[in-house]
């Protein structure tokens, strides 16, 4: 394997979620290895307006909630670029009415249930399920994102975690099927990474919490996301699917109460 397999030259990638944090940090990446990317928003102003300062890049109206729409960014996909060589699930549903709404299951509106399994697994799946052809084509790949919350259960955001933990059954699934013809999916699990949407759903006692939980000194940035995103989605993972990739500064590696013993043994073995 050539020592730039890491590179994404001649490759064409849809990017859901675009316009936002981590989606744009993973779009100029992949770009400055030489993708040419399509930004899918639903906030498709915002995307147009990034897209307009990646060479190569488009933004393509998404709402990933309507099947429609999601078959339509593929089919405008391939007919501008000739070819989808990586989709990269990154959209869901998110922001401070949801963060604030998504609790235990106790109180679960069914609503609001349903509405994060509409956009984040049946979104995803559809997304999916219009790139194959195409990938088969190009023996391409999927990076779809999930979070640390679909590996550890929590207070909150019941909906959310157990939605990501589906897209990572999905993601088991296509790289079973689709193996054989040469396409990997693979997932990527970002613990909580400082994005503006982040600042506004969580209050500093809350980031804090997290914060103590991290192995390193400080929470993820979106490039730290972007890095893993683009690692599976390029030639350098040719061996790796089925998998998930957590890029959460260790916060899910270890026993629960790192936090509680750090205090404890501080100044000794903080
Ligand atoms: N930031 C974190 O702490 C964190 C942690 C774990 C996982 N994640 C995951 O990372 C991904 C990106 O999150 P982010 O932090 O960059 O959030 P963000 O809010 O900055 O970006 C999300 C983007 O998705 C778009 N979007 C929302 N609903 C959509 C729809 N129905 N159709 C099309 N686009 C839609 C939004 O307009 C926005 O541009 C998400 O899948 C999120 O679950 C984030």
């Amino acid at each position: 394997m050539a020592g730039d397999a890491i590179r994404l030259d001649g490759k064409v990638a849809v990017i859901t979620g675009g316009a936002g944090g981590i989606g744009f940090a993973t779009a100029r990446l992949m770009t400055a290895r030489g993708a040419r990317v399509v930004l899918a928003d639903i906030a498709v102003e915002r995307a147009r307006e990034l897209a307009a300062t990646l060479p190569g890049a488009i933004a393509l109206p998404l709402d990933l909630g309507d099947e429609a729409s999601i078959e339509q960014l593929i089919e405008s996909t391939v007919a501008h670029f000739d070819r989808l060589d990586v989709l990269h699930n990154n959209a869901a549903l998110l922001g401070p009415e949801i963060a604030q709404n998504d609790g235990d299951v106790e109180r679960m509106a069914t609503e609001l249930w349903d509405r994060t399994y509409r956009v984040n697994v049946r979104g995803t799946m559809i997304a999916c399920r219009s790139a194959l052809p195409h990938l088969r084509a190009s023996k391409g790949n999927v990076v779809n994102t999930v979070s640390n919350l679909a590996l550890q259960g929590h207070l909150i955001q019941a909906a959310y975690a157990s939605s990501k933990a589906a897209i990572i059954q999905l993601t088991r699934s296509i790289a079973a099927s689709h193996g054989v013809y040469g396409v990997r999916c693979n997932a990527v699990a970002p613990g909580m990474t400082v994005t503006p949407a982040l600042l506004e759903a969580f209050p500093p006692a809350l980031r804090k919490a997290v914060e103590d939980e991290t192995l390193r000194d400080q929470l993820g940035a979106p490039e730290d996301i972007a890095e893993a995103v683009a690692f599976l989605a390029s030639d350098a993972a040719r061996n790796i699917t089925g998998q998930v990739l957590v890029s959460d500064g260790g916060c899910a590696s270890h026993v629960p109460g790192i936090a509680g013993f750090r205090a404890f043994f501080s100044g000794d073995q903080a």
